[in-house]
């Protein structure tokens, strides 16, 4: 069995946005030819929500192409191994151009229907951007970092794995420098708080970017979690030190993100995705970060509102945006996965 510790958040409603699509067609009962779903789950993960994607399509019996992306290649070799193994069927055709395709799959051959899950690696932004085109029904991001990447891949990403190196990418493959070197690259105490500071609000910033900073010059190597954690620790006064494990989380919250360019890689695939999709298409985003969650708000707030003017006057909406009011886990749902607690799922639909 492949290991896979993650347990996804939100799954029921994210793929109930997409259920209510299919529900919505076979309530036409119309005798075009039969349609071919096109879906894109941006963030695999642990492939909770692209198998109970194929799983809702295998229910209706509808055609359908998957693409599910991620940046971490050892993510996508471990939900190919999970399709292999619960699915029994997994083909590598073809390759998608200025990709990485870890795997395609075909689970059709066997029915008539057409089945196919394509995984890829790379950026969502950069995938929907250079190889989706204009006929996506459904395309969904569940944001951040997997429990697999947290407690199986020993990237840094916890300040409790003091052992690790303290990298904290998810693309281990990339040009992208882990967080040791851009730590040895930063230019100096304004840059490192801002870092710090944008992403987290933590008070202490200013006297943690400093002391990080002081360190480095000492010639301090700062390689592994032990060693930021005793920088960090060691900069909070004595009358907060209750608090350490608050401030050690939304330091390495802060310093994941920057990592991982996580805001920016968000912003460039908002106007991209919404491109891509067909009339009486949704997109939906399950955020874990405020800030995160206000980029989302803001951005389907404005693509909602109405931006051209008909012959007569009147607003044309090209957006509807189904959630105002984010949606949140359920109570259950919170006590069951602790993870799940600081979730919001904002969903938009093309008109
Ligand atoms: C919360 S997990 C997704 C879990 C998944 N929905 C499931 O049910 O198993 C988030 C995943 O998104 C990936 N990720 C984060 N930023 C990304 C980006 N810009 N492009 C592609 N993948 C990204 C991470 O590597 C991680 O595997």
């Amino acid at each position: 069995m492949t290991d896979n510790l993650h347990i996804p958040v939100m799954l029921g409603e994210s793929i109930s946005n997409l259920e209510v699509l299919i529900l919505r067609h076979l309530d036409l009962k119309t005798k075009l030819p039969s349609k071919v779903w096109q879906v894109f789950d941006g963030t695999l993960g642990g492939g909770g929500y692209t198998i109970a994607i194929i799983a809702l399509f295998q229910k209706y019996k509808q055609n359908y192409q998957l693409y599910a992306c991620d940046l971490d290649s050892v993510a996508i070799d471990r939900v190919g191994l999970r399709l292999q193994e619960e699915l029994g069927f997994c083909k590598k055709t073809k390759d998608i151009p200025g990709f990485i395709t870890k795997h395609q799959l075909d689970f059709g051959l066997k029915s008539k229907l057409v089945q196919e899950v394509c995984l890829i690696q790379g950026n969502f932004a950069d995938v929907v951007n250079q190889f989706l085109d204009g006929s996506m029904d459904y395309l969904i991001l569940d944001l951040g970092f997997s429990s697999n990447q947290l407690e199986l891949d020993h990237r840094g990403l916890s300040y409790l794995q003091e052992s690790d190196s303290l990298d904290l990418r998810y693309d281990q493959d990339s040009r992208v420098e882990p967080l040791w070197l851009k730590l040895k690259h930063i230019k100096g105490h304004q840059e490192l708080t801002k870092v710090l500071f944008n992403s987290s609000g933590e008070k202490l910033s200013p006297r943690i970017a400093g002391r990080i900073i002081e360190a480095r010059g000492r010639g301090t190597t700062l390689e592994t979690v032990a060693d930021l954690v005793a920088v960090v620790t060691d900069s909070i006064p004595k009358i907060m030190y209750k608090n350490r494990y608050g401030i050690l989380s939304r330091v390495w919250q802060a310093l994941r993100i920057w990592v991982n360019g996580e805001f920016e890689a968000l912003e460039a695939f908002l106007p991209i995705s919404q491109d891509k999709l067909v009339v009486g298409g949704r997109l939906a985003i399950v955020s874990f970060h405020s800030l995160e969650d206000k980029i989302v708000a803001k951005n389907f707030r404005l693509v909602s509102q109405g931006q051209e003017i008909d012959d007569y006057g009147n607003k044309e909406f090209d957006f509807k945006h189904l959630t105002a009011r984010a949606l949140l886990p359920l109570e259950a749902e919170i006590e069951a996965n602790a993870r799940s607690r600081s979730a919001t799922m904002r969903t938009l639909e093309r008109v």
